[in-house]
């Protein structure tokens, strides 16, 4: 498990980063585990990137569409966009094959076989996957990530990284995301990490849960359809149950296990698997 101890949570690669990787500003890329080996899930593409090195450039070097509505966006907006794609199209393993830019693709060039193609946005701004394939895209602070597997073994995944809430947002965010119970779980348990990581990782557990949920529910819904009763720092586990039905699959009262883990001291990343 890999609270408290940052490091222990990502593994470098080991493999060199492509110059075109470096030329839009990524910094380092690592194969990331989500710990969810007993559902088969391959490891998360985890980016670090420096948003002042990133320039529109390189959506075009590495053959990734820019939508008309981040074309239209702010840099910082654009850079994390194209993150998420980049880390969505490649397993950190397939890194030393040269990523295709748009001008080897023009020329008919194959990618490699694990490249994602496009991944458009779909109407509830859901990242639209290929058939056939479920994954999750997040991205915070100088973090992008991305994780995908095929739609045969398992119906949904969420992923969801969130830097440390600082003293400005805590109040707004404990009271939209928490009802008493939890705020309560969540102080009683503050000896263990400080009490705003604790709220960051309840926040980013229900993200994650909406977001690998989404593509059952169909619709959105509020922080308060979800209850988290356990959260287990040393096992880098959350336990919540449904208040309501969301879905056939997901009825009122069913229990279910999140993860959590640290990408440094002051970011976490969960995820939801089902
Ligand atoms: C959609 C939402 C979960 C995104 O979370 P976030 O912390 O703001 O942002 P992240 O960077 O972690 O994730 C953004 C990515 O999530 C993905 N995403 C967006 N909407 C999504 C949806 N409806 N379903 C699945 N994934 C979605 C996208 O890939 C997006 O990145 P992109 O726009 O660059 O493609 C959040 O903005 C939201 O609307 N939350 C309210 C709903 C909710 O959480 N309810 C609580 C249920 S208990």
């Amino acid at each position: 498990m890999s609270h408290p101890d940052p490091d222990a949570a990502t593994a470098p690669t080991g493999l060199p980063l492509p110059a075109e990787w470096r030329a839009s500003g990524v910094l380092d890329v690592r194969a990331l585990d989500l710990d969810w080996a007993d559902v088969g899930l391959p490891p998360a593409t985890l980016i670090a990137y420096d948003v002042e090195a990133f320039g529109v450039s390189a959506f075009a070097r590495h053959g990734i569409d820019m939508p008309g509505s981040i074309e239209r966006s702010v840099k910082k907006r654009q850079a994390e966009f194209f993150m998420g794609r980049l880390a969505a199209g490649y397993a950190p393993h397939t890194l030393s094959a040269p990523p295709v830019g748009a001008a080897l693709a023009a020329k008919g060039a194959s990618d490699p076989p694990t490249r994602m193609k496009q991944i458009p946005i779909g109407p509830s701004r859901q990242p639209v996957w290929p058939a056939g394939t479920v994954g999750s895209i997040t991205h915070a602070g100088r973090y992008a990530a991305a994780v995908a597997t095929s739609a045969a073994n398992i119906t949904g995944i969420g992923i969801d990284i969130e830097c440390r809430i600082g003293p400005e947002t805590r109040q707004s965010v404990e009271d939209t995301v928490l009802n008493p119970a939890e705020k309560a779980l969540l102080h009683a348990l503050s000896g263990d990490l400080p009490y705003e990581m604790l709220l960051t990782i309840a926040f980013s557990a229900k993200e994650s849960f909406f977001k690998g949920s989404f593509a059952t529910v169909g619709t959105y819904f509020n922080f308060d359809a979800v209850d988290i009763k356990a959260l287990d720092i040393p096992g880098g586990t959350l336990q919540i149950v449904l208040n309501r039905s969301l879905a056939a699959g997901l009825p009122e009262g069913k229990a279910l296990t999140l993860r959590t883990q640290c990408i440094d001291a002051d970011t976490v990343l969960t995820s939801f698997v089902w």
